[in-house]
């Protein structure tokens, strides 16, 4: 941090995700945050002299308002049909939770909310998942913030706990053929969950009001700065 410039404070969403976790590592190694409070439904095994953990109900966010006011807030929080149960379920996690995160962010005066869409977000697309991120990058810019951040990743690349052969088999062909996705192809190769954070921590650091929608073939350049 330059002399002079004020601490920056953050609040993320989904730490104990594959992007989430990566963000949560980046945003305790950056300088220019001296706190970082993570909400979630289940604590994280860590602790950090900046690092604030809360495990809270997400269905009852509203109670919690006073932890929403930060500079930035983050949100990686994400589920799958299948892992959630059902559309509604996933609905609640992809659309409920970041829509009311982003909501008590406004009221907390947050100045930044960055958001983790994916590929393909449209409010009128036939696809649901589509649809849903469409509808929530919809919702959080409806929201009066200051600076509102979208990145929309292709397939993410990482290591997880859980298993998911689905997205494992495609990530190892995708792999393969990016250096051949080229052109119009190039948005669907497939992108580290590390470049999604660092691009998200960095988008950070820019502050320029407004709406930002990062495509999926810049977020490496962008993390890499
Ligand atoms: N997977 C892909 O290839 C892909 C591609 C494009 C975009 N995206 C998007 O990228 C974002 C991040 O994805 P990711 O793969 O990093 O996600 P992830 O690893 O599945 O992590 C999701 C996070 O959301 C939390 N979460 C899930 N259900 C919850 C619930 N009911 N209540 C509270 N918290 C809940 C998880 O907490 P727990 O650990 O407690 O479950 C975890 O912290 C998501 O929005 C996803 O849709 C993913």
């Amino acid at each position: 941090m330059q002399a002079g410039t004020p601490a920056r404070s953050a609040l993320l969403l989904g730490a104990t995700g594959l992007v989430g976790g990566h963000c949560l590592d980046l945003l305790l190694e950056e300088p220019a945050y001296d706190r970082v409070v993570v909400l979630g439904r289940r604590p994280l095994s860590r602790t950090h002299p900046k690092l604030e953990q809360h495990v809270v109900d997400f269905d009852r966010l509203e109670t919690r308002a006073e932890l929403f006011g930060v500079r930035d807030v983050f949100c990686c929080l994400g589920t799958t049909i299948r892992k959630a149960g059902s559309r509604e379920a996933y609905r609640r996690v992809d659309l409920v939770y970041p829509h009311e995160a982003a909501r008590l962010a406004a009221g907390g005066g947050a100045e930044q909310f960055l958001l983790v869409s994916a590929l393909d977000a449209d409010p009128t697309s036939r696809i649901f998942y589509n649809r849903v991120k469409g509808e929530v990058e919809m919702a959080v810019q409806g929201l009066p913030i200051e600076r509102v951040v979208i990145v929309r990743p292709s397939l993410l690349l990482g290591e997880r706990e859980e298993h998911r052969t689905g997205e494992r088999i495609a990530g190892a062909v995708l792999r393969r053929l990016s250096p051949l996705m080229r052109g119009p192809l190039a948005r669907y190769r497939p992108v580290q969950a590390r470049a999604v954070a660092a691009a998200l921590v960095r988008l950070a650091g820019e502050g320029r009001p407004g709406v930002r929608v990062v495509p999926s073939d810049r977020i490496a350049q962008i993390a890499a700065g």
